[in-house]
């Protein structure tokens, strides 16, 4: 599938929609509509349960996104979180320097008395060996010497906009896990390891962003700043080194187990050249995404940088007192560090499919339940007949106390299905005569409904008093054919099977 078709898609199903459209739209800043909230907000929800309620050795934070000017210092982000850039003389555009060399550049040789020549992408000119010296957008100004460039959003806190108070918009959440390092420990009384779990918004003036929400200035992580023992070792291997394979091995699994298909997964080693200041080893998830491979998530061995350097800034000991060797040490901390917006590109991307059903073309989203926006559509076969709506409307009022349910009576039910089928809605249920009788035919209704279940298409008739433990069963992994099993397929009239 291309970006495009996705980025349509998420505008024209409520997804995502670009910020501040009616003004033209911002640059790299997203919206997300009525059902890319939920989608974001069950993958939180599962990546919350699964990395903290489920975990003995984990607890949750959730940090301020302003925090004291002296964070960033101590954290190296002032002085290092930087990219170089060079700027277009004649039409200001900024570019990174290291990403100039990603496309071809025309230029005209003065070796070859100023003839024109269009040089391949990361090679210097034959004829006099320079790389590209004009700007890949106009063609026509020089590109300044690289300069570094500082990613943090700075703002002023109070209403004085003097030096004294600079602060930025954080660039990472993991600061804010660390200055609380003690305040957790002391409060909650952990022995190591153990971690800590945030999610919130971070900041970063991106030169370069795009790919839909790929890479955008304001977006979500989710962290965890895993706290091992240095001087520990299990199974023979330090423990910094033993808990950095394990959560490599957790987190890999953790988008398996969530749909994404693992030949679109690989990880990735950083080279020395391109760690973090504070990294001693990072291992990059990837995901195949439609414009490449690209980070899904960072796994970093950040050793004690962080926990060193907040304590030599702010004078406060930030050390762990080790009952069995009697000593103080500074935890070494492992950080799954993942991306919200990432995530839910990946998994609209990997659920993405177009299949052809009796010759016409089925749009689905294979989302897994636990991540679908809408978990149950609640469809009548009529509009017209009153006890098909009321009855209906009054399943979707009973099946929304426990699970995100939706009404729609706004076209005919093959083109209902197909709705719900783009948006990854797993289950749809159908009211028709059957279910609420015909007086007039002096039919009684059976008080059954149709479940329609998404990827097979199976639909099997079910009572009405029953359906909330089949969703229970359902909705708990009993899969589809297991339960489907216990109750009779639905009759096939017409193109009611959709
Ligand atoms: N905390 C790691 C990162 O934001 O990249």
């Amino acid at each position: 599938m291309n970006m495009e078709t996705l980025v349509s898609l998420a505008k024209r199903r409520g997804f995502i929609f670009q910020s501040s459209e009616i003004y033209g739209g911002t640059g790299s800043c997203w919206d997300y509509g009525p059902l890319g909230v939920e989608l974001k907000n069950n993958i939180k929800r599962v990546w919350w349960r699964d990395n903290v309620h489920l975990r003995p050795d984990m607890v949750g934070l959730d940090a301020s996104i302003l925090m004291h000017a002296m964070v960033w210092k101590a954290s190296g982000h002032v002085d290092h979180f930087t990219d170089p850039m060079a700027d277009c003389r004649a039409c200001k555009r900024r570019f990174r320097a290291d990403q100039l060399d990603a496309g071809p550049w025309v230029h005209y040789c003065a070796a070859k008395a100023g003839n024109k020549f269009e040089v391949p992408a990361g090679e210097p000119c034959k004829h006099c060996g320079s790389r590209r010296t004009l700007c890949p957008a106009c063609g026509k100004g020089e590109l300044t010497e690289p300069r570094q460039f500082n990613l943090m959003f700075k703002t002023f806190m109070g209403p004085v906009e003097e030096d004294a108070a600079i602060t930025y918009l954080r660039p990472e959440t993991a600061q804010g896990i660390f200055v609380n390092f003690d305040n957790v420990l002391q409060s909650m009384r952990l022995k190591l390891p153990f971690g800590i779990a945030q999610i919130g918004k971070s900041f970063r003036n991106e030169i370069t962003p795009g790919n839909f929400i790929f890479r955008t200035r304001e977006f979500e992580q989710m962290e965890i700043e895993y706290f091992v023992n240095p001087k520990d070792t299990v199974n023979g291997r330090p423990a910094d080194e033993y808990w950095h394979e394990r959560w490599i091995e957790d987190r890999l699994a953790w988008y398996q187990r969530y749909g994404i298909h693992p030949e679109n997964l690989r990880l990735r080693e950083h080279g020395k050249d391109e760690l973090s200041h504070y990294s001693k080893r990072t291992a990059d998830v990837e995901y195949r995404f439609p414009m490449g491979w690209s980070e899904l998530e960072g796994i970093a061995n950040r050793t004690d940088y962080d926990l060193t350097q907040h304590a030599r800034f702010s004078g406060k000991s930030l050390t762990y007192f080790d009952e069995e060797r009697k000593e103080h040490v500074v935890p070494y901390v492992i950080e799954p560090s993942a991306g919200a917006d990432r995530s839910l590109l990946a998994f609209l991307v990997d659920g993405y499919a177009e299949e052809e059903v009796r010759g016409e073309k089925r749009v689905v989203l294979r989302l897994h339940p636990e991540l679908a926006p809408i978990k149950i559509a609640v469809l009548p076969l009529l509009k017209k007949r009153d006890e098909i709506v009321a009855t209906a409307q009054a399943v979707r009022a009973d099946l929304a106390r426990r699970w995100v349910a939706v009404y729609d009576d706004t076209a005919a039910i093959g083109r209902l299905y197909r709705r719900q089928d783009e948006v990854g809605t797993p289950y749809c249920v159908t009211v028709d005569v059957q279910t609420v009788g015909d007086p007039e035919k002096r039919e009684a209704g059976d008080q059954q409904v149709t479940v329609r279940d998404r990827d097979s298409m199976g639909q099997i008739r079910v009572p009405i008093g029953e359906l909330t433990s089949v969703f229970e069963r359902l909705f708990s992994g009993e899969g589809w054919t297991a339960v489907a099993a216990r109750y009779p397929p639905r009759r096939v009239r017409g193109n009611v099977r959709a």
